[in-house]
């Protein structure tokens, strides 16, 4: 092997050890330009994520969950701490990394199709026409919408507007899935239904995805890991591992013993949380 070969591969070994993404010691918050002051969301958060994981977090209201997955996104930069993807510090959005709104944020004047084909304009290196269809045809196809391509978004329900923003996601092929909430909007049986397909999709592609919920059930049913964040300024107050088979929709596992304890472990740490808040403003 030539010198240059190995290199290469040492640093692919190299790659294969290191998390995938990682926070250092990351503290944010926002300036408040009217009275000078600044709010901290976040404090002090070191966190690791591997390659291909599936990381739930949890946490109340203001903790700064959305903060921190805007920073792993590119859009808000820490005060203090760095975040890496794949070794790289981040430094703004990338193609790599696929955000999915709480609130679809659809382009109303846009067919399902060319909505998902926003995410691939306006970029430096973009795909050519042919592989954008292709990419847009499987996408749509893996979020079950053949049939819906010409469809507006005023023609959709919820959970189909959903499944737009997350094709959206899907067609650049990112290595990163960022979720906010994403199925926050929808009923509990179209819920259940979209947890099921987001198993399944990303049993077929393989990303690491950070997923933001509030429902401790959805946590459970989809995380490798759940981070639980303390009440603002965030910290991690505890990361439990959930160690469930897949598929996990699957009625057997959540009606099983071993997932109830997991939920009510998380359950009791967002309760406790939730008093020591109470306290502090009283
Ligand atoms: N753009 C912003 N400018 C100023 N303050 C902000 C901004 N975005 C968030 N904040 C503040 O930062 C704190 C954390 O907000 P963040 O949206 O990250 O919380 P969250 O955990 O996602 O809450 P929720 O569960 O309600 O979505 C809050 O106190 C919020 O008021
Ligand atoms: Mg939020």
């Amino acid at each position: 092997m030539t010198h240059a070969k190995v290199q290469v591969v040492d640093e692919a070994i190299e790659r294969a050890d290191q998390p995938f993404i990682s926070a250092r010691h990351v503290t944010a918050g926002y300036e408040n330009r009217r009275d000078h002051t600044r709010l901290i969301a976040l404090r002090d958060v070191s966190l690791d994520v591997a390659r291909g994981e599936f990381l739930a977090i949890v946490g109340p209201s203001g903790c700064g969950k959305t903060t921190f997955i805007n920073m792993i996104a590119g859009f808000v930069q820490p005060l203090e701490g760095e975040i890496t993807v794949d070794g790289e510090p981040v430094t703004g959005p990338g193609m790599d990394r696929a955000m999915v709104f709480q609130d679809y944020a659809l382009l109303p004047w846009r067919t399902v199709q060319r909505n998902i084909r926003f995410a691939m304009e306006n970029r430096r290196t973009k795909p050519s026409k042919a592989e954008q269809d292709e990419r847009i045809r499987k996408a749509i196809e893996l979020v079950g919408l053949t049939g819906f391509e010409k469809a507006y978004p005023h023609e959709l329900s919820g959970g189909m507007r959903q499944r737009v923003g997350i094709a959206r996601a899907l067609v650049t092929e990112p290595s990163v899935l960022l979720m906010d909430e994403p199925f926050g909007a929808v009923d509990a049986m179209t819920r259940e239904a979209m947890q099921a397909e987001l198993e399944k999709i990303i049993a077929q592609t393989g990303q690491t995805v950070v997923f933001i919920t509030h429902s401790i059930d959805e946590a459970v049913t989809l995380g490798d890991r759940v981070v639980v964040v303390s009440s603002r300024p965030g910290r991690i107050k505890e990361i439990v591992p959930v160690d469930l088979p897949r598929p996990r929709m699957d009625s057997d596992i959540r009606g099983s013993q071993r997932f109830a304890e997991i939920r009510e472990h998380i359950w009791s740490l967002l309760q406790s949380e939730a008093l020591g808040a109470k306290r502090e403003h009283s």
